[in-house]
């Protein structure tokens, strides 16, 4: 029977790189999907973007973008670093797309109709400065259990303690550095505590849908029968935000986590639109296509919870299965800058094989939502000893012997060793460790038959049969034989290595492996290719000198935002000035400034009239020569550092007292200086 199938894997913030703990969930996906896919069955992989919220929105402003080109930009790295470890969507989309705004305003509308939606007014820390509510992770300040400095809006990074901004001490913006205040907004609440949604959540806990850790923790999270532990969510912002729209709702805004689960629909539709498929067919409530998301153990609270109650009180489907898997760590700790082992998929790619990473992963893989660890000396031991010493050794021991001693084409095989190797492999074992993700087993199965096939080969030694003039067709059979068992093996590696499967079908000239119930042996007379070079071991020094890079990223770049995947360019620096005493240096009186007004001089060619803020009576008035490089608006609240005591200037256009800091080079731009996060106006830079 062929199933429809549609899967997704949680869509990626568009505010970072890839790196390898996101590839833990899209490699996995990918192999489940390829799976299907050479099954027979009709499987769907999509994914998007997620591309709304408050940090996309600064960040753009920060680098002077709107967030449609920051998103446009990070959606194609994305692209490409997927493509690249050759995880196949069918379709890759975007959260802002028109239609995830339509189907979320729609969800939205029918909710509202059910009565599940309620406005209430909340109290909300406020930028003055900037002139934003601020998400509890751009507020810091003193932590009021154990007054570490600088801490999080929500909890203490020094001492673990949870609390409300509220309770911070001395809060400030982590955006402007501004004293935040409290304000009244109306907020919209989707009535997850009603007890339509109280009791569907219950049912569904039960119906099957949820892995047994994840279930325990839905048991968790809505308490015991009867008790209501579930409270209303959430679900709007206000503007200033980059998002959707509330319908009817003024400057009111989904919060990013409401539209992020429906850029799945909006993602499909797009493909129903470029595949001629029925978008109903698979979102009806009696749909009898399957519904797989595969998300990490850290988002389950809004897939177990906030989803699949949108979903049915929206008039849709809900998720057949919700496949949550644990935290990659690297050398068994969490990943960490200052280890190197914070690896994006871009470095990763630079020195290193990304079947080889597939494979790592596969074999880690058991379906649960433990965590798993990337040993990098284990990565290397069990890539060079399974896929090369076991897999690919059979291929290039025998393949030579084909193309030089019988012109490239197979003769008979031996029917008992295949036959031998059928029981010895239970094809319908590994399948369904496939299908149950646990690929781990998958593999250990997979490899204890690569250790048959190299036992035959071991037992044979076609390489003295080579040497014994009289053997020549026991050499025939023995290699024909050991190529049929490569292909079997092959096919059953090919989700976890879809390019090195491909290779092999090259190699060996046959179709596209697909999951057949015929495993009738190559042919006698087939013809297949010169063998070249499948695939090469890992060298450990590849291994370290990516971590070493990782590593010295951390120390001050030289010169910001190089060109993705560029090659590393060897550049002379202006020469270094003579040496100055400290006291020389002393003599300079640096100030962390915040830019309280920007705008352009009539008249002016390159430079923009800046008002500088450093806690002073009266606000600084500078000439600044950055025009060629930053649109007034952007800096309009940005912390920078300035001479504070440079004698005065009378210029063409007024007075300029004083003079910001900004870095340039024989590459072009020019970029002016921001402090850390925290830093306050006034602030000596020394
Ligand atoms: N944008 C949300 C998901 C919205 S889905 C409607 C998000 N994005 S994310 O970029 O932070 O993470 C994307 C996926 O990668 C999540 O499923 C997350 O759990 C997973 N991982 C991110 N870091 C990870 C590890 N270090 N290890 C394993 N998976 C990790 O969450
Ligand atoms: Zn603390």
């Amino acid at each position: 029977m062929t199933r429809k199938i549609l899967v997704t894997s949680a869509l990626p913030y568009a505010n970072g790189a890839i790196h390898l703990g996101h590839l833990v969930e899209y490699i996995q996906t990918d192999i489940w999907v390829r799976f299907q896919k050479m099954r027979g069955h009709a499987c769907h992989y999509v994914c998007a973007d997620d591309t709304h919220g408050t940090p996309i929105m600064l960040r753009a402003e920060k680098e002077g973008i709107a967030p449609e080109q920051l998103i446009a930009r990070v959606w194609q790295e994305h692209y490409d670093d997927f493509a690249a470890f050759h995880v196949a969507f069918d379709n890759y989309g975007s959260t802002n797309s028109d239609e995830t705004r339509e189907f979320a305003q729609s969800i939205y509308r029918t909710l509202k109709t059910n009565g599940l939606i309620e406005v209430r007014s909340i109290e909300q820390f406020y930028d003055p400065v900037k002139n934003l509510f601020l998400p509890d992770r751009f507020i810091k300040g003193e932590c009021p259990k154990c007054h570490a400095k600088d801490q999080y809006g929500d909890n203490c990074e020094a001492c673990g303690a949870a609390y409300a901004p509220t309770e911070l001490i001395n809060p400030y913006s982590a955006v402007s550095g501004a004293k935040p205040e409290l304000r009244n907004s109306d907020h919209y609440f989707f009535k997850l505590s009603a007890e339509s949604c109280q009791q569907f959540l219950r049912q569904w806990t039960k119906s099957g849908s949820l892995q047994p850790e994840a279930a325990n923790k839905m048991q968790e999270w809505l308490g015991a029968e009867g008790e209501n532990k579930l409270t209303d969510w959430d679900i709007s912002r206000d503007a200033p935000y980059f998002g959707f729209e509330i319908p009817d709702a003024p400057g009111k805004y989904f919060y990013v986590w409401l539209d992020a689960p429906v850029g799945y629909m909006g993602s499909f539709k797009q493909l129903c639109a470029s595949r001629g498929l029925d978008f109903d067919d698979y979102w009806r409530p009696d749909s009898k296509a399957e519904l797989y998301h595969f998300i990490g153990k850290d988002i389950l609270y809004f897939h177990a919870l906030f989803w699949p109650a949108m979903l049915q009180h929206a008039g849709f489907r809900t998720p057949t299965k919700l496949f949550a898997h644990g935290f990659l760590t690297v050398n068994g700790t969490k990943m960490s800058k200052s280890r190197g082992t914070f690896i994006t998929a871009a470095s990763y790619l630079k020195r290193l094989d990304p079947e080889w990473l597939r494979y790592y992963y596969a074999a880690k893989l058991n379906g649960s939502m433990e965590d798993i660890d990337l040993s990098l000396d284990d990565f290397i031991a069990k890539v060079n000893s399974d896929l090369i010493g076991k897999y690919v050794n059979i291929a290039s021991r025998c393949a030579g012997f084909i193309s030089k001693r019988f012109a490239g084409k197979l003769g008979a095989v031996d029917a008992s060793a295949t036959a031998e190797f059928e029981t010895a492999y239970q094809a319908d074992e590994i399948a369904l460790s496939f299908e149950n993700r646990d690929y781990g087993r998958a593999l250990r199965e997979i490899m204890r038959l690569a250790d048959v096939a190299n036992l035959y080969i071991a037992e044979h030694k076609p390489w003295e049969m080579a040497k014994q003039g009289d053997r020549e067709t026991d050499l025939h059979t023995v290699c024909s034989t050991a190529l049929t068992l490569f292909r079997d093996l092959t096919l059953y590696l090919k989700p976890v290595l879809p390019k090195l499967a491909e290779q092999v079908e090259a190699f060996l000239n046959i179709p596209d492996l697909t999951w057949t119930d015929d495993w009738s042996p190559l042919a006698a007379g087939h013809t297949i290719n010169e063998y070249r070079h499948l695939m090469t071991r890992i060298d450990p020094k590849q291994v370290e000198a990516m971590v070493d890079e990782n590593r010295q990223s951390l120390e001050p770049a030289p010169a910001p935002a190089p060109a993705r995947h560029a090659e590393h360019q060897q550049h002379t620096i202006a020469p270094i000035a003579e040496t100055i005493s400290i006291d020389d240096f002393s003599k300079v009186d640096l100030r962390v400034a915040r830019i309280a007004n920007a705008e352009h001089v009539e008249g002016a060619e390159k430079l923009l009239k800046l008002t500088l803020d450093i806690g002073e009576a009266k606000p600084r008035q500078v000439f600044a020569g950055i025009k060629s490089a930053y649109d007034p608006a952007t800096l309009v609240g940005r912390l920078t550092v300035m001479v504070a005591n440079l004698a005065p200037r009378k210029m063409k256009f007024g007075l300029s007292e004083g003079m910001v800091l900004a870095a340039s080079g024989d590459a072009p731009g020019l970029f002016i200086l921001s402090p850390d996060s925290g830093a306050q106006p006034g602030m000596k830079v020394k």
